[in-house]
């Protein structure tokens, strides 16, 4: 049994998830916008994967017998000056999304809900992937501009030649 206050902030989170999906769905159509074929696609595949986290949310509340509820969501900013400016604004959005994680689970300790911090865990995970991944965009996108024949594709083109 899910304590009442502990699935209102479950739901909350649920609603983040589906505010994350549209946020990067948002940022796949300025990408297609831009000429940004890849970086369209990848956002894509991020929008679902913000679904996916949604719909972990919605089985655990309706499988333990409660009721998601799903809010009006956020409209998402649509406008970003550059490419840069849509990675950096995706970093510290998932750095806020682990922030609610993290504090989640703190919560599910301190009521002794173990069993909601049993099905946490795999967010706090995935969290730290998320993270990583627009971290790795970022120092990537600062490689290039700090060395004008783009250390980057210097970097990568080492792996055509290590050894095997
Ligand atoms: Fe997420």
């Amino acid at each position: 049994m899910i304590q009442k206050e502990m699935v209102v902030n479950l739901n909350k989170q649920l609603n983040l998830e589906l505010f994350s999906s549209n946020l990067y769905l948002q940022m796949s159509a300025w990408c297609n916008d831009n000429k940004l074929s890849e970086g369209c696609k990848f956002f894509k595949q991020q929008s679902n994967e913000e679904i996916n986290h949604m719909h972990r949310l919605f089985d655990y509340l309706n499988d333990s017998g409660n009721l998601p509820r799903i809010g009006a969501i956020d409209k998402p900013p649509k406008h970003f000056p550059s490419f840069k400016d849509i990675i950096q604004f995706s970093y510290e959005h998932e750095k806020m999304i682990s922030e609610k994680i993290n504090k989640l689970s703190h919560y599910a300790i301190e009521i002794k809900d173990y069993l909601t911090f049993h099905f946490l865990e795999w967010y706090v995970s995935e969290q730290y992937e998320e993270e990583k991944i627009f971290k790795s965009i970022l120092d990537r996108i600062d490689l290039m501009r700090t060395e004008t024949n783009g250390l980057y594709f210097i970097d990568q083109s080492l792996k055509n030649i290590r050894k095997i």
